[in-house]
């Protein structure tokens, strides 16, 4: 990218819409159904368009049925937007104070519906809150080609 062409950069989301992001993770991880790794996360996805969505992650008797929160916000964005939504960015958030990255299949998901600028903020250490963006994590995604 041609540094003559600043206004082609991303707008960085500003400390309030980062904040109210992060809010809306916590709320509603609050409504997590976890009872059997009692890790409750939630995460709020900010679309292109400005909209919001959010989603927990919902555990299973049978373990490996659990949906992820992020995947979970996703799947509920893409049932209320269409399959057209795109990430700007996306805040996971948990109820433990515990530091954690999205996995790896939240990632992949995540990256179906990035482009080139979707932030991911995550759970740091000590509180913080930290950020990467989704090329970061996942610098190899899957890609179909059946062509
Ligand atoms: N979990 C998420 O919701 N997102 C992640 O990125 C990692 C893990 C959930 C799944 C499970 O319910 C619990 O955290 C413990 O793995």
């Amino acid at each position: 990218m041609s540094p003559s062409h600043p206004a082609s950069q991303p707008t960085p989301l500003g400390p309030a819409q980062t904040a109210d992001l992060q809010q809306r993770a916590i709320a509603v991880a609050h409504h997590a159904y976890a009872p059997y790794s009692n890790f409750r996360v939630g995460a709020a996805v900010l679309l292109t368009d400005g909209t919001i969505v959010t989603g927990c992650n919902v555990e299973n008797a049978s373990y490996r049925l659990t949906v992820c929160a992020e995947q979970a916000a996703i799947a509920s964005a893409v049932s209320l937007h269409g399959p057209k939504i795109r990430i700007r960015a996306i805040a996971v958030a948990n109820l433990n104070d515990a530091a954690s990255q999205p996995c790896g299949a939240c990632r992949q998901t995540i990256h179906e519906f990035s482009t080139p600028d979707t932030i991911v903020f995550f759970p740091g250490e000590a509180g913080t809150v930290a950020q990467a963006s989704i090329a970061d994590l996942l610098p190899a995604a899957f890609l179909l080609n059946n062509s």
